[in-house]
């Protein structure tokens, strides 16, 4: 094997990976997003990938997996805890999607966070029958926290 074409091929392979991330990070939402504001939004986008098999679950598009569903609950107890400190005070700089209410009704949005973490924690002990009103109950969590807190741009 020729060893110049290898070095060649390994470098268009790694040029077309670099093009791929760019052009994704483009066409995301976090585009010029910066810092903690970088992070959170990166936080919350993973949290709605991770929790998709437990909403297939839940609507029975996927057999009931109690190992996949108790490493989903507990992650998103996890970024629950996590989330009053990736919103610091002074945060609130372009182009994040949180609204000023986040810093200006501080105890209702730690409280939002909160119920996020019940919701988790009720997750984390649903069986396959109590899987769906436990899985409605978490997206209600996310979807109350967002009305009041998160303006969206999409
Ligand atoms: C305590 C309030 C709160 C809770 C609870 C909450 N979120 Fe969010 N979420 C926000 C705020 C505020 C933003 C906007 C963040 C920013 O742009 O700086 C956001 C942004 C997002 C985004 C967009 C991220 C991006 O790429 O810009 C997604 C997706 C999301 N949340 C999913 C969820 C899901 C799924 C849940 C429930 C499992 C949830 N969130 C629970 C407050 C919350």
């Amino acid at each position: 094997m020729n060893r110049g074409w290898l070095a060649g091929v390994a470098v268009l392979a790694g040029l077309a990976w670099l093009v791929a991330g760019l052009m994704s990070e483009g066409a995301s939402a976090h585009k010029g997003a910066t810092g903690v504001v970088k992070l959170r939004m990166k936080a919350m986008s993973k949290l709605e990938k991770r929790l998709r098999p437990v909403r297939d679950m839940a609507r029975g598009k996927r057999p009931f997996d109690a190992e996949v569903l108790r490493e989903r609950a507990l992650h998103t107890i996890d970024v629950a805890g996590k989330i009053p400190s990736l919103f610091p005070k002074g945060s609130n700089r372009p182009p994040t999607e949180a609204k000023p209410e986040v810093w200006k009704d501080w105890p209702g949005f730690l409280q939002k966070a909160d119920d996020l973490e019940m919701a988790a924690r009720r997750l984390l002990r649903a069986d396959d029958a109590a899987l769906p009103a436990a899985y409605a109950a978490l997206e209600k969590a996310c979807r109350s926290c967002h009305e009041s807190y998160r303006a969206e741009k999409e």
